[in-house]
């Protein structure tokens, strides 16, 4: 693993995807054991799954328990029914909270029918401030900079709240609802300011899809304009890359 030198984030250049996925889930785990009540903030998609792989494996090998953690995730879908394959709630319960069983797991709640989704974001913000804050949050960055689904032109002071999916956002998921007219328009996110009270951010992005946007991460200026920018605030924020995203970082940033 290797630091970039003279960035504006803590930026380490892994020498695979595994090895990043590895050192998290170890960080993850040895926060576990030091703070079994540990507030943990998580992200679904490509970026932290492996990460979830390795902390379930730690959890079957018995190395750490997550029966006294309490988990708050970034987003949701609005308006997918409850239960629906497609809701961030069923990745987590596939991908981690079936398998290592939190005390408390923590997603909007925004399953039609709703009567008021502001409500619903409200309420996840101040359940957020009264779990104490999040102890870690893991966090991948959108094609277009978003963190959670704080799009461009999501304020540095932003909190929960209803917003629109981007189109490009939308585009990304047709992936996984087969067509656009499928993607929802809508979800609850986290704010950017949620996001930065966290005490620690661990940031993932790998493949060559995502070296410009990590380009953009480090060097843009801080703006609305890429929400990930932002990051670049906070007083204890790693971002880990393979090779192939961390392309477009000066050749001098980065000692071999
Ligand atoms: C997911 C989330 C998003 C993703 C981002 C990167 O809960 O909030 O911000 O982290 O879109 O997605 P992947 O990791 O799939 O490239």
């Amino acid at each position: 693993m290797r630091q970039a030198v003279g960035v504006s984030v803590p930026t380490f250049v892994v020498d695979s995807r595994a090895e990043a996925e590895h050192v998290l889930a170890g960080e993850i785990a040895d926060l576990l054991r030091a703070r079994p009540e540990a507030v943990l903030g998580l992200a679904t998609g490509n970026s932290p799954i492996g990460v979830y792989r390795d902390l379930c494996a730690l959890h079957a090998a018995g190395e750490v328990s997550f029966a006294r953690a309490t988990t708050f995730n970034l987003d949701e879908y609005l308006g997918l029914q409850d239960g629906d394959p497609r809701t961030f709630r069923r990745w987590m319960q596939t991908h981690l909270f079936d398998h290592v069983q939190p005390r408390s797991t923590n997603l909007p709640e925004c399953h039609a029918p709703l009567a008021s989704a502001d409500a619903v974001a409200v309420r996840y913000e101040q359940a957020l401030q009264a779990a104490g804050g999040i102890d870690l949050q893991v966090l991948g960055i959108g094609l277009n900079g978003h963190i959670g689904f704080n799009e461009p032109g999501s304020t540095r002071t932003s909190r929960t709240r209803v917003v629109e999916l981007d189109q490009r956002t939308r585009k990304h998921a047709v992936r996984v609802f087969g067509d656009l007219a499928q993607v929802p328009t809508q979800a609850i996110t986290m704010g950017v300011a949620s996001i930065l009270d966290a005490r620690r951010l661990r940031v993932l992005a790998f493949g060559a899809e995502k070296a410009e946007i990590v380009r953009r991460t480090l060097f843009d200026p801080i703006s609305a304009e890429c929400p990930a920018t932002f990051l670049r605030g906070h007083h204890d924020v790693k971002l880990y890359l393979d090779a192939a995203a961390a392309e477009l970082i000066e050749d001098s940033a980065l000692p071999s």
